[in-house]
């Protein structure tokens, strides 16, 4: 190549880049002055899913009816690639269902996937027909339409499948969703309740996800689920907006296996007003929350006061969910000194006692050492009598922790942990309580509707592999 071509090709490059160079300035300078609302400290997380609620078919005010269409799609979590999952009325997890205390509710639950399901309202108190436990399965292009008249306090529950060995999976790939139920009380207490403004329901989740965006599901040495990634609905890396405001999160662990405790980066205080039947006697005032799998409890946080415009969300110590508070400051928000009246179950003078010892194996375990059978019915509860249930965790080989004991059906009461009253946030309404190796929590229990009802550890590969027993009701 002669110099003046080589010069020249110089040239031609520092022209260019120079031209390149303006042409970003400018770009920048624009961009600048017409996204003055774009912030820089949102690096790149994703605006926080809020799950459609879902529409009720039916006008008349004292019914309600639903169609959920239990369906495999794909789901854009991590940005570049797809996953495949599974959801309700879309790829994953599923509209919020809102009933009113008193509705008769049918729900249509269409099964548009290629294997059997079934759905089960975790909380909700109706016969056992209507419960969706493993008896109720759905098999493919199939449907299930249960039909109920609710009648129990404003509470946060939720619904997902209960399909006998394949609950872990289903759950695990997106089968989730919320049922809130309002009433009375609900409507008078002057708390948050605009919908995804500041009302806002969590739906917590660990998830893995292999390199082609696939779900994996890595299990810890205990053999259960253990994701190294946490969604809120769906969302990786959430980031949510809201006034400076009091706002209220319904916060579920919807994970397979894992315990989370949740509390805030500036380790502020804030209101836990329900837990999972509904409505504490009175708010409490807390820094953090313990929720096992299945379990809910209800918060409310008062950004009106803070001069923060961030902070975040932690489960344990790492942070969950950045919060972005606008500049806008609500007038201070006065919480109910009292949310409702919660009566002790009526105590029968000599009541029946029973038993449930659990131990669990890795990924397996057993109730009073036996395996669950479809067939075989555990016990035999009478109706409308209250019983003390007594739950003990007697550890067992390869146990890192406790079990979260479930019981379907009904919504129960905490006599004691370990000889001890419980503690204040545990007094409300129960159906899913953890208890830690080597505790024993006694419940006080009483069912009102008639049918056959499973009680498990909410470890959905415990269940999954024997950890759960069958009670009939007559
Ligand atoms: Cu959340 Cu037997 O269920
Ligand atoms: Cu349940
Ligand atoms: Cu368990």
């Amino acid at each position: 190549m002669s110099r003046i071509v080589k010069q020249r090709t110089w040239l031609i490059l520092a022209l260019l880049a120079s031209v390149l160079a303006l042409a970003s300035i400018i770009f920048l300078l624009v961009s600048w002055l017409y996204l003055p609302h774009a912030r820089s400290d949102r690096q790149n997380g994703n605006e926080l899913k809020i799950p459609d609620m879902l529409q009720d078919q039916n006008a008349d005010p004292d019914m309600a009816e639903f169609v959920l269409e239990a369906q495999s799609g794909q789901t854009n979590f991590l940005g570049s690639v797809m996953t495949d999952t599974l959801g309700y009325n879309g790829s994953y997890l599923g509209p919020v269902l809102r009933i009113r205390r008193g509705e008769k509710v049918t729900i249509h639950v269409n099964n548009r996937l290629d294997f059997p399901t079934t759905l089960h309202w975790h909380g909700l108190v109706v016969d056992g027909e209507q419960d969706g436990g493993p008896h109720q399965g759905i098999q493919p292009g199939e449907s299930w339409n249960p039909s109920f008249t609710v009648d129990q306090p404003a509470a946060t529950l939720w619904y997902h499948p209960h399909l006998l060995g394949d609950t872990a999976d289903q759950v695990y790939y997106g089968l989730s969703g919320l049922i809130y139920i309002e009433d009375e009380i609900s409507d008078q207490l002057n708390l948050p309740q605009t919908y995804g403004q500041n009302d806002i329901p969590l739906i917590v989740q660990d998830r893995s996800f292999n390199r082609d965006g696939s779900l994996a599901i890595r299990t810890s040495m205990m053999g259960v689920a253990a994701g190294d990634t946490l969604l809120i609905n769906g969302t990786v890396n959430p980031y949510l907006d809201v006034a400076g405001e009091a706002v209220r999160f319904r916060i579920l662990n919807a994970s397979n296996a894992q315990n989370m405790t949740f509390r805030f980066s500036d380790n502020s205080r804030f209101w836990q007003i329900a837990s999972d039947g509904g409505f504490l006697a009175a708010p409490l005032i807390r820094r953090s929350v313990f929720l096992a799998p299945g379990e809910r409890a209800e918060i409310i946080v008062d950004f009106s006061k803070t001069t923060r415009s961030d902070v975040a969300l932690m489960v344990g110590k790492s942070a969950l969910m950045a919060i972005h508070i606008s500049d806008e400051r609500a007038d201070t928000f006065d919480i109910p000194e009292s949310l409702t009246q919660i009566e002790p179950l009526p105590e029968d003078h000599a009541p029946n006692t029973r038993i449930f010892d659990l131990q669990s194996m890795g990924i397996s375990g057993t109730i009073n050492g036996q395996f669950f059978d479809m067939n075989r019915i555990d016990e035999e509860v009478r109706l409308g009598e209250t019983e003390i249930w007594i739950i003990r965790n007697r550890g067992g080989m390869m146990q890192a922790g406790g079990h979260p004991f479930h019981v379907h059906g009904t919504q129960f009461q905490i006599i004691s942990r370990n000889g001890r009253p419980p503690p204040p946030h545990e007094q409300g309404f129960k159906d899913t309580v953890f208890v830690p190796i080597g505790e024993e929590v006694a419940i006080r229990v009483r069912f009102t509707h008639a049918g056959l009802f499973m009680y498990h550890c909410h470890i959905l590969e415990h269940e999954d592999n024997g950890m759960m027993g069958q009670f009939q009701v007559s």
